[in-house]
């Protein structure tokens, strides 16, 4: 048979039908084919609803933080993330926020924008005063296509009208500003902006393009702080050195990627486990970390007049607890319910102080011993369980080549091999 990737209705077959194609297709053995027929918590045809064409599921690691106190209140934190570390770095450092009272975190309503673009407008700023004159009637427009979000006191609460300049002359820009309440809000916020766009055009004498929403959710932010005496970070050094790495991040855009990646490490983890989408929540971030026109790290670092160490973050957070993934995925609604949270606007500030607790947690040890430490001892164990080790042995294992400094395949085979012969003797 030809191999092609062109297969007409592939959507059409069966979830099995599918994995043989694919099977043929890539080569894959039994064994391999038997893997991905394996599910879990999220069966086949939950799956199979969830998207298109799928062959499986895939699993990540879940781990649990422990330790965060935030707004006077104890959070067990779920976390899916496949890098070593991160959990038991995030539990870490807010075990270290205790000794100030834990973080705190705000936010603000959950303000999504829809944009419109309207383009072959002769007189864009009369035709942006014009919108702005029926604003009533747009908001009208957009509200019919949700009562349930309307009663629940959300919805289209106000309308901008933007002329920008682009390389193919002005166009006119119009955000629906939406309340989406608890949902991430992209249905929402599309569907009115569709429905809006064609009363845009009638009364600008423009064509309406683009109808979608902005990942740049700088209308529905959190920010979350923690104060911590410096013993708490390893002593005014250490502390100090934070603040140093944060004065670095916010000179130089190469460090600040990096001191934002450490953010968004707790940031996506506890996102993912609650179904919501990353790919939203990441954009928004780095869109908003470039808001002056530099790129800039999400935290400040700073000391204060006690010798406190005080750091504070500031980021969009589109994220829901209704809708999507958040209620499809069984898993999701798990980590929901471990997380305990009542709104989205909760899940967003534990989100907030998870990425600047995660954000500690990086610089503190980049500040003292470095991160290699702590990676490595995971490491170490990864390597000890491709050698064979397995129950204690992997502890053993890993902790032998950690203090002789050498972690590698062959030694970790070494040491598995002397340990067995040992056991046996004994
Ligand atoms: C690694 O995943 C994240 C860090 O690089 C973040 C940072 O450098 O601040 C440790």
């Amino acid at each position: 048979m030809e191999r092609t990737s062109r297969i007409p209705g592939f959507y059409k077959l069966t979830v099995e039908e599918r994995l043989r194609i694919v099977a043929e297709f890539a080569g894959l053995s039994e064994e391999e084919v038997e893997l991905l027929r394996r599910y879990a918590a999220l069966d086949r045809d939950t799956a199979n609803r969830m998207i298109e064409n799928v062959i499986g599921t895939f699993q990540l690691p879940l781990g649990i933080a422990v330790n965060f106190l935030i707004n006077g209140r104890d959070y067990m934190v779920p976390m899916v993330i496949e890098e070593p570390s991160v959990v038991a770095a995030a539990s870490n450092a807010a075990r270290m926020t205790r000794e100030g009272g834990g973080v705190f975190a705000q936010s603000t309503e959950s303000l999504m924008i829809g944009q419109i673009q309207l383009v072959g407008i002769k007189d864009p700023y009369a035709a942006r005063l014009e919108v702005l004159r029926n604003r009533e009637e747009i908001l009208a427009i957009a509200n019919e296509q949700d009562p349930v979000l309307v009663n629940l006191g959300g919805g289209a609460k106000d309308l901008e009208a933007r002329v920008i300049e682009t390389r193919l002359g002005p166009m006119l820009i119009v955000h629906l500003i939406v309340d989406v309440r608890d949902a991430m809000g992209a249905n929402a916020v599309n569907t009115m902006a569709e429905a809006v766009a064609p009363r845009l055009a009638s009364i600008t004498g423009g064509r309406y393009r683009l109808r979608i929403i902005s990942n740049l959710a700088d209308k529905r932010l959190v920010r979350a702080w923690t104060r911590i005496p410096p013993e708490a970070v390893g002593g005014r050094e250490v502390a100090e050195g934070i603040v140093e790495a944060w004065a670095f991040a916010d000179a130089d855009p190469y460090r600040a990627a990096t001191h934002n990646k450490g953010i968004m490490n707790g940031v996506d983890a506890v996102v993912i486990a609650t179904g919501n989408d990353w790919r939203a929540v990441e954009a928004g971030a780095h869109a908003y970390a470039c808001r002056f026109g530099a790129y800039k790290p999400l935290s400040t670092w700073e000391i204060d007049e006690k010798g406190n160490l005080v750091g504070s973050l500031e980021m969009p957070l589109a994220v829901g607890i209704v809708g999507g993934a958040t209620r499809t995925n069984p898993l999701a609604r798990i980590c929901l319910k471990i997380l305990g949270v009542k709104t989205a606007r909760e899940l967003a500030e534990v989100i907030g102080a998870v990425g600047l607790v995660q954000n500690l947690a990086a610089l503190r040890a980049l500040a003292a011993e470095g991160i290699q430490a702590g990676h490595m001892s995971l490491h170490a164990k990864n390597i000890a369980i491709m050698a064979g080790a397995v129950g204690d042995e992997i502890d053993q294992v890993a902790e032998i080549m950690v203090r002789e400094k050498c972690i590698r395949l062959d030694r970790a085979k070494e040491i598995l091999e002397k340990l067995r012969r040992e056991r046996e003797r004994r």
